[in-house]
């Protein structure tokens, strides 16, 4: 008999303290940062759902595996390995490794595209979108209808509307197109996966208008696991070999490593095409480093090396899962408006429906993450109107989870103060304005309450 309990797939070897703080000291720390929780002293956070970029916990393997790491300026063996762990997964013919995955986007996005191009995504990632902006492009969000209504259930929220693709590549012309994005899962729309289907069908029209299929694959294990889960004929299949089908029908992908690379820092960019590849290490080298290590250290290839092997175990990728649900399923079931179901690596809360009286100029998603930190020390994030300004669909906070770092009281505890916050939320006030980057402003802007105080 298989117990019906999950667990945590691991025991705990090392550990890191977390600090308490009082809700006094918090208003306090809130208003130094500006209520803009990027711009808190992490030490200062009990429970931090930031991001699960880079803030996972490595493996004894990976661990043993920094140790074996070739420093070499050129030609070094963790390259080797890296390379190999990569191509057996992802299948692609050039392999670049870079600092994270903006880097890799950067390099793709200058080489690939031009002013006037039109980038297709499901939903473009923030660095993603900005990467294509910056060069002149336009980025346009293509997700099914049912991916931007947060209380709708659907298997793959993430997939595209291959209908919406074809109109665009017919009515801006395929020589505007340079390439074709698939985010998988799809963290802005919230962490949805996109079907095998889906991609089957984007791939076929691609092929047919000649244009390059790449994945922005930050979480392709956990799409690959939703895979298998809900689309009929995969059940049997590992999670890997559903990746690696997942890949045959690309051109190539851009990667953060920090995520189901199960690394701290770390990314790549993989393409097919010889003449492209040779212009990406050109600019490699100008910005990143040489193209056997590509701005890491050797040790951080080795880290990345085993971390796509070990997140594909279906015992990790079950547990994972599960606990995102948990969380999501706990909080939902009390009336908070989640974005349902619950994605790969995060809960989605709607801050639109939970904060009905802030308009999305007031910044509701912002006021939310203040009012979780105020209560109970939690930092989480904004997606939404101060991120992407007034291209936002959605007003979300993002509570995503770091990979095998909290367990299940850490989830029990992050569940009883958004309860807490729920209870009081006609209370909470909105946010203006009082200073703004020009591009990602979300990271450094400063805002203040309107009504001078966040909670009435
Ligand atoms: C879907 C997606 N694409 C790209 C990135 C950028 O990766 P990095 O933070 O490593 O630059 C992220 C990071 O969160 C992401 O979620």
């Amino acid at each position: 008999m298989r117990a019906k309990t999950i667990i945590e797939p691991f025991r705990i070897k090392s550990v890191e303290p977390i600090s308490w703080t009082t809700r006094e000291l918090r208003e306090q720390l809130l208003r130094a940062a500006y209520y803009n929780l990027f711009l808190l002293p992490a030490e200062d956070v009990l429970i931090d759902l930031l991001t699960d970029s880079g803030t996972g916990a490595m493996s004894t393997h990976q661990w043993a595996g920094l140790m074996e790491g070739d420093e070499s300026y050129a030609g070094g063996r963790s390259f080797d390995h890296f390379r190999d762990s990569i191509q057996h997964i992802f299948g692609y013919k050039h392999v670049i490794p870079t600092h994270q995955g903006r880097a890799a986007e950067r390099i793709l996005f200058n080489v690939a595209c031009k002013k006037g191009d039109v980038v297709p995504n499901n939903t473009h990632f923030d660095t993603t979108r900005a990467n294509v902006e910056f060069v002149g492009a336009e980025a346009v969000d293509l997700v099914i209808p049912e991916g931007r209504q947060p209380s709708l259930k659907h298997p793959f929220k993430g997939n595209m509307d291959v209908e919406a693709l074809e109109t665009l590549i017919c009515n801006v012309g395929r020589a505007r197109v340079p390439l074709v994005m698939l985010t998988v899962t799809n963290n802005s729309g919230g962490g949805q996966p996109v079907s095998m289907e889906n991609i089957r069908q984007v791939s076929a029209v691609c092929r047919q208008n000649g244009i390059p299929l790449y994945f922005d694959a930050c979480r392709f294990a956990e799409n690959a696991y939703f895979i298998k889960l809900r689309e009929p004929g995969y059940a049997s299949k590992t999670p890997q070999q559903i990746a690696q089908a997942m890949f045959s029908y690309g051109d190539g992908c851009t990667m953060s490593a920090k995520k189901d690379g199960l690394a701290n820092i770390g990314g790549f960019l993989c393409t097919n095409d010889d003449t492209l590849a040779q212009r990406e290490k050109d600019l490699l080298i100008l910005t990143e480093g040489y193209p056997t290590y590509g701005g890491l250290a050797g040790r951080d290839l080795e880290a990345i090396a085993v971390g796509p092997q070990e997140v594909l175990h279906e015992d990790y990728l079950q547990y994972r899962i599960a606990s995102i649900a948990y969380l999501g399923d706990h909080i939902a079931a009390q009336g908070v408006p989640i974005v349902q179901p619950p994605g790969g690596h995060a809960v989605y809360i709607d801050a639109r429906a939970f904060l009905p009286h802030i308009p999305p100029a007031q910044f509701p998603g912002v006021a939310l993450a203040a009012e979780l930190y105020l209560e109970g020390g939690i930092r989480s994030v904004e997606i939404g109107t101060l991120m992407f300004g007034a291209a936002a669909k959605m007003d979300l906070v993002r509570l995503a989870i770091p990979r095998r770092v909290y367990t299940q009281s850490h989830i029990d505890y992050v569940v009883e103060i958004i309860l807490e916050v729920w209870k009081n939320r006609d209370k909470i006030c909105g946010l203006k304005l009082s200073h703004e980057a020009p591009f990602l402003r979300h990271f450094t802007a400063r805002l203040e309450p309107v009504e001078g105080v966040l909670a009435r």
